[in-house]
């Protein structure tokens, strides 16, 4: 099980939550109310998924693919640790992650 800490762009937690190895990031967020759209449903065409990685779980993710690191340049408030959160899924070694959602989202929560 991983443990995910998805955070507010202001820093505050939105949501925690422990999934199973083989799920799917953006998954875990859509479940939990989240507000990443997943426009394209993974194929990443929209990246509405995005999310910014904590910088000491960064590198335990893996490398991006190219077509992820394109659909990076063209996103708003992009990071040095950003992903596509359906890009990611949690693997059985990573025990911990933390996750930091970009402003200007559709809020389906009130976040
Ligand atoms: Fe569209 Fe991730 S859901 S790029």
């Amino acid at each position: 099980m991983t443990r995910v800490r998805f955070l507010k762009w202001d820093g505050c937690l939105a949501a925690e939550a422990e999934a199973p190895a083989g799920t799917r990031l953006l998954e875990l967020a859509q479940r939990l109310g989240l507000p990443l759209e997943g426009t394209c449903e993974g194929a990443m065409a929209c990246s509405t998924c995005h999310v910014i990685v904590a910088p000491a779980d960064f590198p335990r993710l893996g490398p991006l693919s190219p077509h992820e690191e394109d659909m990076l340049d063209f996103t708003p408030h992009v990071a040095p640790t950003s992903r596509l959160s359906c890009q990611v899924i949690l693997e059985a070694d990573l025990e911990a992650l933390e996750v930091r959602l970009p402003p200007g989202h559709a809020d389906m929560r009130g976040l």
